[in-house]
């Protein structure tokens, strides 16, 4: 069985982390979020995952009925929770993620303030077997080291007849965008999220894809998959995946240095996609436009638009200084 180990010198070692990628790791996801939090909905988010994006995948969640007790996993700023509070009233529905720093931006949203709030791990959720009836989680099985163990639990923490739905990316169809996505985290093929469900004994699966309006790759941008639990209890796959890490990692000056190499670099692989996506925004300006919901219209904010323009000038700067 695999698990974490840190090592006789106190060296950090898990039999996965030569296949991980940089940020697929919950020391590194930590810290990763603790700078991203602080621009994360302003700039970043509304790139990735907008709200057609998110109230089009949460179809699947069957938030059907004001009763139902819902557990949001990898819930960070709130932006899923926001959609999932527009259907089921916020004291039923409990946010978990293993950040302060993103929780401390969702816990400010009024419309939240009726959440409860826990911070947990994904891969070993603080909640009793069979508790809720629903659980979502998206943009956040990028970042497991074992996203297997991640969907069992989310088996293990619904009751019978529950549903789990999840979100993700799925890895890039073009060279250079596949080697930035598996250099930066986790971006699952297609097969890999059937394979997960079906393995935690989901049935009824379900799949929806989504994109932001700026994509216009010919390949899927990202998915939504749903499953049903058939009888109560523990996943059938929770006995053939790794234990969750348990042991506090001893920060060794060793392990201090690769974590900071591997967020730098695992964030620069990352910040790739954002001049990718203002660009896209940039060209379906002065494209043709589609008949779309005011609601659900995309655009760029002054936050987005002042990257946008720094960028514009830092390359101008570059040529000028070239030439
Ligand atoms: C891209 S954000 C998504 C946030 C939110 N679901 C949304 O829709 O905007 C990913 C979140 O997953 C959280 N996360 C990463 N690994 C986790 C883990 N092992 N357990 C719990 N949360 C985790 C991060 O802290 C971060 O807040």
């Amino acid at each position: 069985m695999l698990s974490s180990q840190v090592g006789p010198n106190g060296q950090f070692s898990h039999p996965l982390l030569h296949v991980m990628r940089l940020i697929q790791h919950k020391k590194e996801a930590y810290w990763f979020y603790w700078y991203l939090s602080n621009f994360y909905d302003k700039l970043v988010n509304p790139l990735f995952w907008t709200p057609k994006m998110r109230d089009e995948s949460l179809v699947l969640a069957q938030l059907n009925d004001p009763g139902l007790k819902v557990i949001d996993v990898g819930s960070g700023t709130g932006f899923t929770t926001q959609g999932i509070v527009r259907h089921i009233p916020a004291a039923q529905v409990t946010c978990v993620d293993q950040s302060p720093h993103q929780m401390a931006k969702a816990k400010r949203k009024p419309d939240l303030l009726g959440c409860t709030f826990q911070i947990g791990d994904a891969e070993n959720i603080p909640f009793p077997t069979d508790h809720f009836d629903r659980y979502v989680s998206a943009g956040s099985i990028e970042y497991w080291p074992n996203p297997q163990q991640g969907i069992a639990e989310s088996y293990r923490v619904i009751k019978p007849g529950g549903v789990a739905l999840m979100v993700g990316p799925l890895e890039p169809e073009n060279a250079l965008g596949r080697w930035a996505a598996n250099t930066w985290m986790l971006f699952p093929k297609d097969r890999e999220y059937r394979d997960w469900y079906e393995k935690a004994g989901f049935t009824e699966i379900q799949v929806h894809y989504v994109r932001p309006q700026w994509f216009r790759g010919k390949a899927e941008y990202g998915i939504a998959i749903a499953g049903k639990k058939p009888r109560s209890g523990v996943s059938p796959a929770a006995a053939t995946t790794a234990l969750p890490e348990t042991a506090e990692e001893k920060m060794t000056l060793g392990r201090r240095l690769q974590l900071i190499w591997r967020i730098l670099v695992g964030s620069t692989a990352g910040f790739i996609f954002i001049p990718a996506a203002l660009l896209g925004y940039l060209r379906q300006a002065f494209g043709p436009k589609a008949d779309i919901p005011d609601e659900y219209r995309e655009g760029l904010n002054g936050y987005q638009i002042a990257v946008l323009l720094g960028l514009g000038l830092l390359l101008a700067g570059l040529l000028w200084w070239i030439f």
